[in-house]
């Protein structure tokens, strides 16, 4: 899977033009799902747009809130992303946690919803530096992973993006994504999951210079590309490669 977050980037036009360059350019293959996630302003005119050009891209959202909270002004609750068949939804990004104080409860709450609407979830996990720094990473993201411990896990990916290579152009080495990937496959086990039904994907810094590299490490199920997903020529060419 590969998948596209353009956080709070792009237009109208930028939209129209990468879902016609990728849709043009790449090789689709069904087992390599391609899934762009827009900001949530632009779903529906997205969705069009891949009607229109017979495209087999997936769509995802970069938010949803918790289908309990209807008095929520700016809320978009799972029921509105079905109604516009929206395929995916990111939560749990690192970037959501921090700025919008998600925690764990609120997480849970919304990986519910999702489900319940039939969504497929890309859960988001990963440490900061200090974390790392002090050897607790596999603690930390176990604590992160509690969430998952009553929910099927047939509608889930995980995304493994560790928040110091976010952005930030210091990609995590091949041993270090083995590591953590090998680690959450066999944690998740603990959920009555075998380790073949767990996708994890890695993201952080994955560029058209690295990804032939991070794809072909053991344990990666694919990828999660912030900034160099924005290109249509060069998130076509990782797709490619990958
Ligand atoms: P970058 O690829 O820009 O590091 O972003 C990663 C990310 O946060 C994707 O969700």
């Amino acid at each position: 899977m590969i998948i596209a977050n353009w956080k709070m980037n792009g237009t109208s036009e930028n939209v129209r033009t990468w879902i016609e360059q990728v849709s043009n350019n790449i090789d689709f293959k069904p087992e390599k799902v391609c899934v762009f996630c827009p900001p949530a302003c632009y779903l529906e005119f997205a969705r069009d747009l891949i009607r229109n050009h017979k495209s087999q891209i997936k769509l995802g959202s970069q938010i949803i809130n918790s289908s309990h909270d209807r008095a929520l002004t700016g809320g978009l609750s799972a029921a509105m992303l079905r109604d516009i068949d929206t395929d995916f939804v990111l939560i749990g990004h690192s970037e959501q946690r921090s700025h919008l104080r998600e925690d764990s409860r609120a997480i849970t709450s919304k990986i519910t919803s999702a489900i319940e609407e039939n969504l497929r979830v890309v859960f988001c996990i990963g440490e900061d530096s200090d974390v790392k720094k002090k050897n607790e990473t596999q603690k930390f993201l176990s604590e992160q992973l509690e969430v998952l411990k009553n929910i099927s896990l047939e509608s889930i990916v995980i995304a493994y993006e560790p928040i110091w290579a976010i952005g930030s152009g210091q990609v995590a080495t091949r041993e270090y994504i083995e590591e953590i990937h090998k680690f959450v496959k066999n944690h998740c086990q603990k959920f009555h999951y075998s380790e073949d039904d767990i996708s994890v994907v890695y993201g952080g810094s994955v560029k058209l210079e690295n990804c032939e590299e991070i794809i072909s490490s053991n344990f990666v199920d694919g990828l999660l590309i912030g900034g160099a997903s924005l290109d249509p020529g060069i998130f076509s060419s990782i797709y490619n490669l990958s």
